[in-house]
Order: C-alpha cells, then structure tokens, then sequence
C-alpha cells in the first residue's frame, strides 16, 4: 500500500537507508526507523553501472510496503531509470529519486514519477552544478543533493557540500515552491547539525543508524542533534 510522501512544513525530515541495516531483516530495520521517529526510509537501488555496486529491485519495495508504517524513498542510481519508474511506482514507492546524470532528458522522467502516482525526486552528484536542477524545480517534489559519491555506505561527508546545500536552498526558496532539500552520505550526529544549518530539510542516513547498536534511538539522537546550533566547517 503507498503512502504519501508528506510536504515540507519547516521541520526537519529523518530518512534512514536501508543500504546499512541487517540485509537479512529489513522489516525489522523500517520498524526500527518507524519506532525511531523517522519521517520516511531510503531505498538505495544500484545497478552496477551507475554506480559500483548493486542492491535492491521493485520486489523488496513491493514487500516491504505491504507492512511499512512509513513513505518508502527509492533512490535509482540506475542507467536508464525511466524504464523503472513503473516498476517502482507499482510496488508502492511514495517517492522516486532520479539521477540527473542518468538521464538525458530529466523534465520527462520527474513528469513519468509524477504521472504514475508518486513523489518525484532529481539527485545531483557531488560534482554535478547544482544550477543544473533549477528549471527542472517546477517539476520536482525534492532535490537530493548527494554528499559522497554514490554506491557504498559509511563513506565521509565531503568538503564543500555545506556550500552546495546553502545554494541550493537559495535556488529553491527563489523559486517559491515546496520543494524537500535533501542531503545524502555522511550524514551523522556531527555533520547532521551542519546540513540542516545550510539548508537541507531532509537528511539521508544509514551507517549512523543501522551501525549503532541501537538504531531507533540513534534516529532520536540525530533529531535531537539538528536542533543544535552548528556551522559548516
Ligand atoms: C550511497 C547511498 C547513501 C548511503 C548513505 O550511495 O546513496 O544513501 O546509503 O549511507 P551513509 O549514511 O552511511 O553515508
């Protein structure tokens, strides 16, 4: 069953990914992260192409959102996502992250996530300008700025990306529209401060969550943690 994605109200969003939870007991990891407070969880799909390594298809969403209390994000770091959309939509993704260096042609995808029902979402890569997003901004629902580069968790929040973030909250706040800014890679309790600081509205974590012994209260502490007062490095 889908759930809705909700909008950007002004309050932090937490979305654990599951890249980092116990593979053999991933109900139990979106039950931790729905006990954890988490808004929504990650599905990180990887197709050994786009990036260097692989991961999740439809089915486990499919199977995973016949139980989940919680929206399911899948996050294609895939060639040729517009084939997946469908797929993705019909298993019950509440959102659906394209690559806009996967794509040749971005507007078509986020109005095909859009058509079949879901959230749609536009990830730029570390060294993808975060210009690059703005006329696609009418046509997003949320724009994933990653801050490793993509494929593997537990990896270091890279230098510079407290400045990414900051740019592109300007790009979206000019736009006037209600658009999630979310970051993903490294984010934990140090660097989660920072990020929300810049201007992300929705943090990504895995290794932070799913690394800790315990990964629902590891989901409070990261809250807790963006209520602080931080600067970017
Ligand atoms: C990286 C994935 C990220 C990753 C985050 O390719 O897109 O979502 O799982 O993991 P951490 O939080 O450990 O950097």
């Amino acid at each position: 069953m889908r759930k809705v994605l909700p909008r950007p109200s002004g309050r932090v969003a937490l979305a654990p990914s599951l890249l980092s939870a116990d593979m053999g007991n991933l109900a139990r990891a979106v039950e931790q992260a729905h006990k954890g407070g988490a808004d929504w969880v990650q599905i990180d799909v990887m197709d050994g192409h786009f990036v260097p390594n692989l991961s999740f298809g439809p089915g486990l969403v499919a199977e995973l959102s016949k139980t989940s209390p919680l929206p399911l994000d899948a996050h294609l770091m895939i060639d040729n996502p517009l084939e997946f959309i469908g797929p993705f939509a019909k298993a019950g993704a509440a959102l659906i992250t394209v690559h806009f260096e996967a794509l040749k042609n971005p507007a078509a995808a986020l109005k095909k996530i859009r058509a079949a029902g879901c959230r749609a979402g536009l990830a730029l890569n570390p060294d993808t300008p975060v210009a690059s997003a703005k006329r696609h901004l009418p046509l997003m629902d949320l724009l994933l700025l990653m801050t490793v580069y993509p494929g593997f968790g537990g990896q270091g929040f890279l230098p510079g990306s407290c400045e990414r973030i900051a740019r592109a909250r300007e790009l979206i706040a000019a736009s006037g529209r209600k658009i999630w800014l979310q970051v993903d890679g490294g984010i934990n309790s140090g660097t989660a401060p920072m990020a929300a600081m810049s201007g992300a509205d929705s943090l990504v974590a895995g290794s932070a969550v799913y690394g800790a012994a315990d990964p629902a209260r590891a989901i409070k502490l990261l809250r807790k943690t963006v209520k602080e007062e931080h600067t970017c490095q």
